[in-house]
């Protein structure tokens, strides 16, 4: 059987990761760098990591570890690393000029078919493929870390992009087990890190104006807020929490408004806040490269645990 194939530029953190769902997905990958020594260590990573998830039953798709990484090759010449690929996911480091000059070699590479996708987490579509030829078939496909087990994607359209290499994409992330979301115009830090930012800058004045510790905010989040979260938004959470939508604006519009009215300003995250919350948090998570890489790790399982839960509820 002809497998579909892709190209991953860039093999980091982000590159491997891609390389890994799509050939969950079946997808042949040739994942390109431009440091060997990056080639192989991203190989070996990807090797471990899918034996140690067989071994735990969570590895994804329909295919074996081994089947799996006998999708995948490496490459350090760009020419070979898209041809026959129908889609391409670039994953280099987030730098404007790198990256458009990464866009224009593949510009002048590519057919009219291959979409030319970036993992961008906040350069605007614009600023990244305005001025190529092949403009209609670029998008962002913005994924979250680590993108194995947290599905979201956010797909984002340059404005000259064609609708089909929005709706091919989308396709594309469903197909391969991830959950995308449109969005219809480009905007500053897309969706994800707006309300990323705006949960942020709140938990930062309230530190700093003394209201609550750092332990405390963080565990409002994970022991409060961040368990609906998981299975339900901002927006089911007020059609559930009243008799639907309408009712919880009757309810509570004026006591939100009330609220909302006394946020601070845009915090600077430094002087006194920033020291306050970096002692605790380095208290709790000593800032040495062995404890952060545990609880990574930890942060990892719990997450795997959560996709396998999430997984369940939907199957039963
Ligand atoms: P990284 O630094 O781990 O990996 C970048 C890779 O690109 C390295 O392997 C490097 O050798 C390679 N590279 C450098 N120049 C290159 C070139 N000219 N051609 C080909 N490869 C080249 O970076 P990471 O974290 O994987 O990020 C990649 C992209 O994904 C960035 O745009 C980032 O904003 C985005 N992203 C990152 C997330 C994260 O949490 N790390 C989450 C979502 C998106």
């Amino acid at each position: 059987m002809e497998r579909s194939q892709v190209a991953i530029i860039g093999s980091g953190l982000i590159g491997r990761s891609w390389a890994m769902v799509f050939a969950a997905g079946g997808f042949k990958v040739k994942l390109y760098d431009i440091a060997q020594q990056q080639l192989m260590s991203a190989l070996e990573g990807i090797r471990q990591q899918m034996k140690e998830m067989e071994k735990l039953g969570v590895l994804k798709g329909a295919l074996s570890a081994e089947q799996q990484l006998a999708l995948i090759s490496v490459c350090t010449d760009l020419k070979a690393a898209v041809e026959g690929a129908t889609f391409i996911q670039e994953c280099t480091p987030e730098n404007l000029e790198l990256k458009k000059k990464i866009f224009s070699q593949l510009d002048l590479i590519v057919d009219d078919n291959v979409i030319l996708s970036s993992s961008t987490s906040c350069l605007l579509p614009s600023k990244l493929f305005t001025g190529l030829k092949h403009v209609k078939q670029c998008i962002v496909s913005h994924p979250v870390n680590p993108p194995y087990f947290v599905p979201l994607v956010e797909i984002v359209p340059h404005p000259e992009t064609d609708p089909s290499t929005t709706e091919r994409t989308y396709a594309l992330m469903k197909k391969i087990g991830q959950s995308p979301v449109k969005l219809n115009r480009e905007i500053e830090g897309f969706v994800l890190n707006r309300l990323q930012y705006a949960v942020i800058s709140e938990a930062w004045r309230l530190v700093g104006e003394g209201v609550i510790s750092p332990t405390d905010l963080d565990l409002v989040m994970s022991d409060g807020l961040g368990m609906r979260y998981a299975f339900i938004g901002p927006l089911e959470t007020m059609h559930l929490n009243a008799e639907g939508v309408s009712n919880y604006c009757e309810r509570y519009a004026e006591g939100m408004k009330l609220v909302l009215n006394t946020f601070g300003p845009v915090p600077e995250f430094s002087g006194e806040t920033a020291q306050k919350v970096n002692q605790a948090l380095s208290e709790k998570i000593p800032v040495v490269p062995k404890v952060l890489d545990a609880r990574r790790k930890w942060r990892d399982e719990c997450l795997t645990g959560l996709a396998k839960l999430k997984t369940q509820m939907k199957s039963d």
